[in-house]
């Protein structure tokens, strides 16, 4: 498999100008600003069927060409750096290991817009890889490839690093629109979409760090070879982020498609200390887990997790064993998302938190019966009935681990303690 995301991040002093050009780095940038127009970049892009990485899997190419080329108003690109979803860490390798990608990818969606003006919108507490994006962002100003008539093309585009401050909510293209705004990190009611208006009003585009630092090679190879690695509608490659019961856990670069079991089993070195897999979040932590018994066929792209009942959001790959207990688990997840609710919408707001609570009682042995449809009944109550995606993000993990290990549910309820781990 060829590394596309990865190819640099190995390489002594990655994280310079110096290395990053001496492989190649910026080459993309200049073919675009000299050799392209806007319109056939953004074909470009739509050509190499590249989605956003950020969760959606919405195409970016179209994503740009819903931006209005004549509208007075500045346009704005939003790289979002906020990767704050547990499981998933792959966005910040990216960041400390090779800033210079996401700058020129950052600069190629501005250019493809008519931006002046792009953002890195930084998670507050990955400040190591601030200061890395910080010092890139320097170089790469002192080398010409940012400010006024970059490579004498006549295009001219600052880009602003802005630091979080740590809320899950902000990683949300509208709260993190807010958030840029200097307001609270509050989402906003789409439609209106942020490509007619976004950051103060303007037309932006919101890119996750991952889809932005695969468009210089996009650009340098051609959209055709992008597109010829994958399944019919995933392509290209992926990263995820493995963490939990496994031998190798990290950041894996895999073509779209590739077969999930063999994936979890040989590339990650499959489950340590002779024990079993019980079950698996493939995108993160707002994504459904599957049992062990559901991942037979499963490939890694978009269509396949959802054909298995989940999603390939993030990419954040969470792999348990078979001392885990699904209970605790679920009660880990929703205690995360009634923390981090930013409160706007009552659905959300009072049903996270009845979600965690309840988790928590079944949890603790103190549970009752009908407490498992009551959470049931609270996800499906919070389900599309909210301001935005946070609703069902939450919802959805806490209906599927009750679905999918509902005998272990029942267990804690009967026998008021857990039946599977001793902690
Ligand atoms: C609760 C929540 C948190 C999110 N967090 C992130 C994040 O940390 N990083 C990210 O790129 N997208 C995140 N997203 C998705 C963004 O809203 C948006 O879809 C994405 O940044 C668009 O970029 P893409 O088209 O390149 O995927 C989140 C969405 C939700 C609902
Ligand atoms: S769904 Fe939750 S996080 Fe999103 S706006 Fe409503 S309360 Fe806030």
């Amino acid at each position: 498999m060829e590394k596309i995301l990865l190819r640099n991040v190995d390489a002594p002093d990655s994280h310079t100008i110096g290395a990053y050009r001496s492989r190649g780095g910026y080459r993309a940038l200049e073919k675009v600003v000299r050799e392209m127009s806007p319109e056939r970049l953004i074909d470009e892009i739509k050509a190499s069927g590249l989605r956003g990485r950020g969760g959606a899997g919405f195409p970016t190419g179209m994503k740009w060409g819903f931006v209005p080329k004549d509208s007075p108003k500045p346009k704005y690109v939003v790289c979002n750096a906020d990767e704050s979803e547990p499981g998933t860490f792959k966005d910040r390798l990216l960041i400390e290991k090779d800033p210079h990608s996401i700058i020129e990818g950052t600069i190629i969606a501005a250019y493809a817009i008519r931006s002046h003006t792009a953002f890195i919108y930084i998670r507050g507490e990955l400040s190591f890889g601030a200061k890395v994006l910080g010092r890139a962002i320097e170089e790469a100003v002192a080398a010409g490839y940012l400010g006024k008539n970059i490579f004498g093309a006549g295009y001219d585009i600052d880009l602003i690093l802005h630091r979080g401050a740590g809320a899950y909510i902000c990683g949300e293209e509208t709260g993190l629109l807010s958030s840029l705004e200097g307001g609270k990190g509050w989402p906003k009611v789409k439609p209106p979409f942020p490509a007619t208006h976004g950051l103060f009003g303007c037309p932006t585009v919101v890119n996750n760090v991952e889809t932005l630092a695969s468009l210089p090679w996009i650009v340098e190879r051609g959209a055709a070879r992008y597109a010829a690695i994958g399944t019919e509608k995933s392509k290209g490659t992926k990263l995820f982020s493995v963490s939990g019961h496994i031998r190798k856990p990290g950041v894996y670069e895999v073509d779209m498609g590739y077969p999930f079991k063999k994936f979890l089993e040989e590339d990650c070195g499959g489950v340590p200390n002779g024990k079993k897999l019980k079950g698996v979040i493939p995108g993160g932590a707002s994504m459904p887990v599957l049992r062990a018994d559901e991942l037979d066929g499963v490939t890694m792209d978009y269509e396949s997790f959802q054909a298995a009942g989940t999603l390939l959001g993030s990419g954040g790959v969470i792999v348990m064993d078979e001392s885990t207990c699904m209970v605790r688990s679920a009660w880990n997840i929703s205690r995360f998302f009634a923390h981090e609710s930013c409160g706007q919408c009552s659905p959300c707001r009072e049903g996270c938190h009845w979600m965690e609570k309840i988790f928590r009682r079944v949890e603790r042995g103190e549970g009752k019966a009908g407490d498992l449809e009551l959470i049931l009944s609270v996800s499906g109550n919070i389900m599309g009935n909210t301001i935005c995606p946070f609703g069902d993000a939450a919802a959805m993990p806490a209906a599927a681990f009750i679905k999918k290990f509902r005998p272990e549910f029942d267990a804690h309820i009967a026998q008021k303690k857990c039946t599977v781990s001793a902690s």
